[in-house]
């Protein structure tokens, strides 16, 4: 039996005090399997910081919408009449329904609930109740859909459940705009596949992130990463809301043929693509996304919690409105080569969850090549400072304890 108590390891009353992991031990295994701080998680993370649903151009006509379903929250953005974007809770007034099914489609003119058919305008105000007479007066924008917070930024559609400390979308990545801005992401549209959502997998959500987090694995675990830039890739992550990572291209002829002719696809774009650096440049925007520009096109993905021991990858694909051969072609092998790591990726995820299970499991060690994943538990430590208890707290007190920590106690 072991455990890590700060930065005191105990095997076996075998105790180590100047143990050479101090500052690299990640976070104690069970911070990966506690339903209690998942929930302080849901509330603390996922509900008060900024979501992607989408791109505007994934509801170009007027009633097209987009739902996100997010730790028992659901958002509804949708087009209308005037071309306005607008974000709702997804949630009938009348007993809560959701007034849209699907993750997509089209609301013709009048979003309907499909429970009792109340009705409400595409700018959320409600239209009416079905049998109105036997309802009291229902006065139209106090009935109305319950708005959600949202922001558009570069063209992509965040919302945020609840008030949050993280400032606006645009302010959170200024410093990264003369970088993005080049890509013309505004302008981009989806690339025909939707927006996708893997089956869950028995995982705690931060394991995603663990291998996500680092490219000291490429190396080993991902041939076609490593092929496309593992030489030249680096984690600049400090600790704040939005990390950058950069895979500059390898100057050595890539040996894959997916790689290779990525490679060659990418040197025959045509101006302005072809000014775009030769590199995939990662955003990750604390807590659980990242927004990815690649010279073809650009990518986003979010981990989506299903459950203290469940977590999907939600996420979509842009490319320009019009595409030379030679940008088709780039976009669908980059397409590739991405897919490859993600089914990669996957059993890394598994591994990582698994180990807190074993009884031999007694923490882990960081390279400085695992900065990334340094800096974002830093990050979650700031807001989530039980995470630094070697043990669970005791069963019912992770709330108040968290709050107690914050607060200096
Ligand atoms: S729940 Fe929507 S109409 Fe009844
Ligand atoms: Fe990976």
């Amino acid at each position: 039996m072991s455990s890590v108590k700060g930065d005191a390891v105990t095997v076996s009353g075998d105790s180590r005090p100047n143990d050479i992991r101090e500052g690299r031990e990640g976070l104690p295994g069970w911070t990966y399997t506690n339903a209690e701080l998942f929930d302080l998680e849901c509330d603390t993370l996922f509900r008060r910081h900024w979501q992607i649903v989408g791109h505007v151009n994934d509801i170009p006509e007027t009633g097209d919408y987009l739902t996100l379903d997010l730790v028992g929250e659901r958002a509804l953005v949708v087009r209308d009449r005037k071309g306005n974007i607008n974000a709702f809770h997804n949630l009938c007034r009348h007993r809560a329904s959701r007034v849209v099914a699907g993750e997509r489609g089209n609301c013709p003119g009048v979003i309907t609930c499909p429970f009792h058919a109340w009705s409400y305008e595409l700018d959320g105000r409600l239209r009416g109740a079905a049998q109105a007479a036997t309802f009291p007066a229902l006065d139209k924008d106090e009935w109305g859909l319950k708005p959600i917070e949202m922001e558009i930024w570069h063209g992509l559609i965040f919302v945020r459940f609840q008030e949050g400390p993280q400032p606006s979308v645009a302010e959170l990545f200024a410093e990264h705009e003369a970088e993005v801005s080049p890509y013309l992401l505004d302008d981009m549209v989806p690339d025909g596949n939707g927006i996708y959502l893997t089956d869950p997998i028995d995982i705690n959500w931060k394991s995603s992130r663990d291998v996500d987090n680092e490219g000291y694995h490429v190396a080993m675990a991902h041939p076609g990463l490593h092929d496309l830039y593992g030489q030249n890739y680096v984690d600049e992550a400090g600790v704040g809301d939005v990390s950058r990572s950069i895979g500059h291209f390898n100057t050595a002829p890539p040996r894959l043929w997916s790689v290779k002719n990525y490679r060659k696809m990418v040197d025959a774009l045509d101006a302005p693509w072809s000014a775009l650096p030769n590199s995939w440049v990662y955003m990750g925007l604390y807590p659980n996304t990242v927004v990815a520009i690649y010279p073809d096109s650009v990518i986003f993905y979010q981990d989506i919690p299903r459950g203290v021991l469940s977590s999907s990858v939600r996420g979509g694909v842009y490319r320009r409105r019009e595409e030379s051969r030679a940008l088709k072609a780039a976009r669908y092998l980059s397409g590739r080569i991405d897919n490859t790591t993600i089914e990669e990726d996957l059993m890394l995820m598994v591994w990582s969850q698994e180990a807190v299970y074993s009884s031999g499991y007694d923490g882990i060690i960081l390279s400085d090549l695992e900065r990334g994943v340094r800096a974002y538990h830093d990050r979650l430590r700031q807001d989530l400072p039980v995470l630094n208890d070697g043990e669970a707290p005791q069963a019912g007190t992770i709330h108040d304890r968290n709050a107690d920590l914050l607060k200096g106690g």
